[in-house]
């Protein structure tokens, strides 16, 4: 039996990720941060609560990462714990830098000085490219992150291209487009809108205010997403590897969409801070803008050419945008209590 670590075990991919090495039969152990209450609500949606082993761990804790990989010799570490807002990164970059730059150091020279047979798997993102240099997005795409969050995660990055380089660690880096599902984090744009248009919907009739609607990105499902983790560990030899669908949406499409799920039909007029969606049905306004949530500076296009993972991994997306928003959409309105 396979022994694997997931840290970030109680965000979005770390429950499906765990649920994913859970069927393939692995003993699971999720690490976890010390909070006043315990908070495992998706494994618990997922059905896996008890079944992956707890430890207390954090990023910023060299002892406590020390600790658990000397005694417990993983086969695979999956590195997903971060602060991963990129909105609240340019209130907290220092502590952003620390976990999502510092902390993956600490776990590789882990790995390195205790167990350099484990092999690993790091949580980087497309946000890293940020003011995009080419359009499709590749492996071989130059960086130019535009928030605190994608500079540490291209330090992140290179930090495990490097212990591979140097130390011959069996060490991989993903670098993922977004990827949601009905577990994402209520304060993501996806998430926001279909929670918001979920309680519209039901009678609550307050607007949901987002900030840039053209902001464009490749969405896949996260559940599709983390069998690509997986696969780069299963290669014989390390790689980095984009995982995306090749297909660009703005913000204001995806609203469309998840509205057209549950019913609403939306009519746009406006531009700018002024552009808003009225709900025919009930004549009341369902999205407007406001400026709080524009950010300092904005990742205005993203898409991605996941070629190299088709190829060497044989791994597909498999959920198109429509159903994604529709999946998201329904699941909220369903769920919704009042
Ligand atoms: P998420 O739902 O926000 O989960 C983040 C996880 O990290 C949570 O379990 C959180 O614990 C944990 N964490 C935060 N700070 C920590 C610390 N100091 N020490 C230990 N654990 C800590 O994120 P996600 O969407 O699952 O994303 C997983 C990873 O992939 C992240 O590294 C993210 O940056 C990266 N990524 C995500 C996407 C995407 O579209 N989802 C795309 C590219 C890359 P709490 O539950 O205690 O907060
Ligand atoms: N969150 C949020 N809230 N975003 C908004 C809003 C709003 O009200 N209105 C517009 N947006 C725009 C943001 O400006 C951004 O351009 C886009 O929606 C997506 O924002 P998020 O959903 O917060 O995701 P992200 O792309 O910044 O970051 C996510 O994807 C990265 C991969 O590219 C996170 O999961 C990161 O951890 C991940 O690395």
């Amino acid at each position: 039996m396979k022994k694997a670590l997931i840290t970030g075990v109680t965000g979005q991919d770390g429950g499906y990720l765990a649920k994913l090495l859970l069927d393939k039969g692995y003993d699971v152990t999720g690490a976890i941060r010390r909070n006043s209450q315990i908070e495992t609500v998706r494994l618990q949606k997922l059905g896996i609560a008890d079944a992956v082993r707890l430890v207390d761990f954090d990023l910023s804790e060299i002892n406590n990462i020390n600790r658990l990989i000397r005694e417990t010799a993983f086969d695979e570490v999956y590195n997903l714990a971060a602060q991963s807002f990129v909105g609240s990164s340019w209130d907290q970059p220092i502590y952003t830098g620390d976990v999502n730059g510092l902390g993956v150091v600490r776990v590789l020279d882990a790995i390195r000085t205790y167990s350099p047979q484990t092999r690993f798997y790091q949580a980087s993102t497309s946000e890293m490219f940020g003011l995009v240099r080419a359009v499709p997005q590749n492996e071989e795409t130059p960086f130019h992150p535009r928030s605190p969050y994608g500079v540490a995660k291209v330090y992140g990055h290179y930090i495990t291209v490097n212990y591979r380089e140097s130390f011959g660690l069996h060490a991989s880096s993903g670098i993922l487009f977004n990827h949601e599902s009905p577990l994402r984090g209520p304060e993501f744009v996806t998430r926001k809108i279909t929670l918001g248009l979920a309680r519209f919907a039901r009678g609550d009739r307050a607007a949901v205010e987002l900030g840039n609607l053209d902001a464009k990105r490749d969405w896949g499902f996260a559940g599709d997403y983390v069998e690509g983790m997986w696969r780069m560990l299963q290669q014989d030899a390390a790689d980095d590897y984009v995982l995306a669908t090749g297909v660009t949406t703005p913000i204001r499409d995806f609203v469309t969409y998840a509205a057209a799920a549950i019913g609403l039909e939306l009519e746009w007029s406006g531009s700018a801070e002024t552009e808003q969606a009225i709900d025919r049905k009930s004549g009341k306004v369902a999205i407007r803008v406001n400026p709080r949530f524009y950010r300092p500076a904005e990742v205005d296009l993203l898409i991605g050419d996941a070629t190299k993972a088709r190829t060497r991994l044989g791994w597909e997306p498999r959920m198109a945008i429509r159903e994604l928003a529709e999946l998201m959409a329904t699941s909220d309105y369903d769920d919704w209590r009042g």
